[in-house]
């Protein structure tokens, strides 16, 4: 049998609590049948997310006592910019508080109305950032990226050729910068291959376009790297990750995923860049030393991110993903294949082939997750799009349940448990019907949104 093995022991441990399926119905219902609304006391499980949620070592939680408060010019900002210098090559680290105030800075610089982002696939913030600020997004993925069962190591890969057509017949003056995610997020975690990223930037040469690189997931995406991309196969994480980071203008990452623990950063050679998004830092975010970040989770992350360079370390999740997975797809259960990084993935549209799509099918199934087993996964479909301006619903190319795997947290008899518990639903997915909002925001809908059966 193949046993993913953890390359780690546990010596702190939560209790947790599995409350009876009455109480979860009744839980599930007060939060709209929504997971995002669900307290965590509800929760056997919480797979929604890896974000700020991974499980410290031993290590971090010691470097957290060495942290140097001070509001301008600590000891902790010097060691954790020192360390991105050290591993990405960049001279220039603007902290923030999270991922998105990152997108935020960056696409209020760089993104003029009516400008086109193309990128290899959009995620909800970052998209956020960009429409607000009057750009639109373009995605210039190869066909094989929405394929769910699919032999393709590098569905996170950009379409060199779509990109390059786009380019031309918007100009390049139209393109406020072109950006590429690691691990992309929403196509259930896929991965880039060092060669795209390489042709993605020659492209960016040749039109004088800046490469946005969000490295988010890159732990994920360095695993798979060294895994399946031939070339790369006798490289050190740490060549990998700095042969990646030399592509990039600008990088920038939420360290709620990339460094185990919460906060976030941009970082540059390029000092035109640097100086123009510095002010943002003081006016949303906080000191140029702190940037919204406690100076103990800043230590916390100057350690995560040497811990990165741990292939170990960094097998876990994708390993406990694949188990997952494949355990799934041995009880018929659709599954996004190959497995991913971030979360095994599920197919809604496939699991609930008698949901319609503009009756939240993803969504749905996420509730009756929650309902079956304690375990509470994330809708990935249409809910997390947003209308278009006509109030038309943007129909999602996947609708995805994300059962996020954050890392060194759970046994492997939890993640059996979930797996027997969401088999059983799949042969139950009749009971499972439709939702329609009945609060419903504007803007990220997904977060807060309510809903109820259709
Ligand atoms: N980029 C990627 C690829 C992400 O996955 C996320 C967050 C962000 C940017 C934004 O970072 O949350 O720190 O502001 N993803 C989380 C998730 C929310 O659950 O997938 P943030």
């Amino acid at each position: 049998e193949n046993i993913p093995l953890e390359m780690h022991k546990v010596r702190i441990v939560q209790k947790l609590n599995l409350p009876p399926v009455e109480d979860r119905v009744a839980a599930i219902r007060e939060a709209g049948f929504n997971t995002f609304l669900l307290k965590n006391e509800d929760v056997y499980m919480d797979m929604l997310t890896d974000s700020g949620v991974n499980a410290m070592s031993d290590r971090q939680q010691a470097s957290m006592l060495e942290a140097d408060d001070s509001y301008a010019g600590s000891a902790t900002f010097t060691r954790l910019s020192n360390k991105l210098t050290e591993l990405f090559g960049t001279k220039y680290f603007l902290p923030t508080h999270q991922g998105r105030a990152c997108e935020n800075i960056i696409s209020q610089v760089l993104v003029k109305p009516g400008q086109t982002v193309p990128m290899n696939y959009h995620f909800t913030t970052s998209k956020a950032h960009i429409t607000v600020n009057g750009g639109t997004v373009e995605e210039v993925f190869k066909d094989e990226a929405l394929n769910l069962n699919s032999e393709d190591l590098f569905k996170g890969n950009m379409d060199i050729e779509k990109l390059t057509t786009l380019i031309e017949e918007r100009g390049a003056e139209n393109i406020a910068f072109v950006r590429v995610e690691s691990g992309t997020n929403l196509i259930g975690g896929q991965p880039h291959s060092v060669e795209n990223l390489k042709e993605v930037r020659a492209v960016c040469d040749k039109y004088n376009l800046k490469l946005v690189y969000d490295i988010s997931l890159l732990a994920d995406n360095l695993y798979f790297i060294k895994q399946r991309e031939d070339a790369y196969k006798e490289k050190s994480i740490r060549e990998i990750t700095r042969e990646l980071a030399d592509q990039a203008h600008i990088l920038y990452f939420s360290a709620r995923k990339l460094g185990f623990a919460r906060g976030g950063g941009i970082i540059t050679n390029s000092e035109e860049d640097y100086l123009a998004m510095r002010e943002f830092i003081t006016l949303y975010e906080g000191f140029l030393t702190y940037g919204g970040m406690s100076v103990r989770e800043m230590e916390a992350i100057t350690v995560g991110l040497d811990e990165t360079m741990d292939e170990q370390y960094i097998s876990q999740g994708p390993e406990f993903i694949k188990f997952m997975s494949d355990e799934l797809q041995k009880k018929g259960v659709p599954v996004v294949l190959p497995a991913g990084g971030l979360g095994c993935h599920i197919d809604a549209s496939k699991f609930l082939e008698h949901v319609r799509q503009t009756d939240y099918p993803a969504g749905a199934l996420a509730a009756a997750i929650y309902i079956a087993s304690g375990a509470r996964g994330m809708e990935r479909g249409t809910m997390s799009e947003q209308r278009d301006e006509n109030g038309v619903e943007t129909l999602a190319h996947m609708e995805l349940v994300r059962m996020a795997m954050p890392r060194r947290v759970f046994t492997l008899s939890q993640v059996k448990y979930a797996v027997d518990r969401i088999a059983w639903l799949y042969d139950n997915r009749e009971l499972i019907g439709g939702m329609e909002f009945v609060e419903e925001p504007k803007v990220l809908r997904f977060f807060f949104g309510k809903l109820e059966a259709k």
